[in-house]
């Protein structure tokens, strides 16, 4: 069994792909926990009506608890994986080094294109529409200390070469990004991603 962490700021909608693919594409991995930097999200309401343990992390809210709570805890349930689900704070330094090449996370463009610090969300399909771009697609990566920089993973080009407008790219982006997210963490359930000569590899 592999067991995630999924981390989620707002809507939630790859958290519900993800528990929507347990049943019958994921039935190896179990959520043992959703973490959001929000206290009232929408995707750690909906987790938490499922029943799933969630936790709120920050540094400044008192209500909440820290990041070195969260890497001890995380140890604690034994997670093997975590996810950032659209998750759009920083991971600080202490638990990448506490998880490496074991944090994956979904951006919405084409990386190396479009990311860094402040690209998420609308953002990022704002400037892929000024940019005149004729593809688009989501990016799943491993992340290391810098944004978005990790090794690409898996990625999917959608055609975007008749949209009127960037919320008709999320829309579309978003489509795959539901099918990717949940793809990559099959694999990774299935050990059939490696690293080699700098380049991830998927197995069959
Ligand atoms: C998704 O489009 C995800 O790719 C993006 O936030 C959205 C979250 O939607 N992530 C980033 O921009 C990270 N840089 P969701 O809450 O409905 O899953």
């Amino acid at each position: 069994m592999l067991k995630i962490a999924v981390f989620v700021s707002g809507r939630g909608s790859n958290l519900k792909a993800i528990i929507n693919s347990i049943p019958h594409q994921l039935e190896n991995v179990e959520i043992s926990a959703v973490i959001s930097d929000k206290k009232d999200c929408p995707a750690l309401d909906y987790a938490e009506g499922l029943g799933i343990k969630t936790l709120f992390v920050s540094e400044k809210d008192p209500q909440s608890i820290n990041y070195e709570n969260l890497i001890q805890i995380l140890c604690g349930l034994k997670t093997d994986l975590i996810v950032l689900a659209g998750f759009l704070k920083k991971i600080p330094d202490e638990m990448i080094e506490n998880f490496p090449n074991k944090i994956i996370n979904i951006h919405p463009a084409l990386l190396p294109s479009f990311g860094g610090k402040g690209m998420y969300g609308m953002n990022v399909h704002k400037a892929v529409f000024e940019n005149s771009c004729q593809i688009s697609g989501p990016t799943v990566h491993f992340v290391d200390k810098i944004y978005d920089n990790g090794k690409i993973i898996a990625q999917k080009a959608v055609d975007i070469s008749d949209v009127k407008t960037p919320d008709e790219i999320a829309e579309r982006v978003l489509k795959i990004e539901h099918i990717l997210l949940p793809f990559v963490i099959k694999k990774i359930s299935e050990n059939k991603i490696s690293i080699k000569n700098n380049r991830v590899y998927i197995a069959e």
